[in-house]
């Protein structure tokens, strides 16, 4: 499977394998902005790349380099990365910092950096089943807006693709299980649990599992 530029045809991809064929691999300095647990960064570490993985509740963790921070401000000097990515980071920015979120990325790009944004879409049976206790929709389409303006302001040169997030479970506990063990979720196990939501995981039996997907858009952003 590979990346489409076309909605229509997105198909499903590991967010490692997608962000591996979206990236230059050229890129030697990447700072990874919101990398949670670090998994992602540690992957995109290799022999010619470096990775600094920041986020504000960072974890120890090995082989790229973490810094504990929050993306607007960033902890960081200007000019030092070729690429920064938000792989499913921007939208848990707060919407008032979005917008210096995106600008303090761009501040510490070198003069031809790439800056790469990955955001879900309130698109797929992912979406629908967590919609009833935490639906992203608004968080989503604002941090969509923001990298729009932010193409548009620095009449930036913009790249698109789109792939399918998929994850597959054997029932409702183990899904609920998994969700609860996020650290960055807050929900209310009880709200997890309602029959509306029982009903709408049902609906995602295919064949042998429950399979929930969802949309990814990734954008690339460059100047030169
Ligand atoms: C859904 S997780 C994505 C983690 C990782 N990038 C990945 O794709 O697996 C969102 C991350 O954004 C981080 N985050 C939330 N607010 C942030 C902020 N103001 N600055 C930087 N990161 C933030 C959270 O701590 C969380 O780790």
């Amino acid at each position: 499977m590979s990346l489409s530029q076309s909605v229509h045809d997105a198909s499903v991809m590991s967010p490692t394998d997608a962000i591996s064929e979206f990236m230059n691999p050229g890129c030697q300095r990447l700072l990874d902005i919101g990398c949670g647990a670090g998994h992602l960064s540690d992957d995109l570490v290799s022999g010619r790349r470096t990775v600094v993985a920041l986020d504000p509740f960072v974890v120890p963790g090995a082989p790229a380099l973490r810094i504990q921070g929050d993306a607007a401000p960033l902890p960081v000097v200007d000019d030092i990365f070729d690429s920064v990515l938000f792989h499913w980071s921007l939208h848990h920015v707060p919407q008032d910092q979005m917008s210096l979120a995106l600008s303090e990325a761009v501040r510490v790009l070198t003069q031809n950096g790439v800056l790469y944004v990955v955001e879900p879409e309130p698109i797929g049976s992912w979406h629908e089943v967590c919609q009833s206790f935490h639906d992203e929709t608004a968080v989503q389409n604002s941090a969509a807006v923001e990298v729009d303006f932010l193409v548009e302001r620095s009449a930036g040169r913009r790249r698109r693709a789109y792939y399918f997030y998929e994850d597959q479970f054997d029932n409702f506990d183990e899904w609920v299980t998994e969700l609860m063990e996020m650290p960055h979720n807050n929900y209310c196990e009880k709200a997890v649990r309602s029959e509306l939501v029982k009903d709408q995981f049902e609906r995602c039996w295919e064949t042998d599992k429950y399979v929930l997907r969802q949309r990814v858009r990734m954008d690339e952003i460059r100047w030169d």
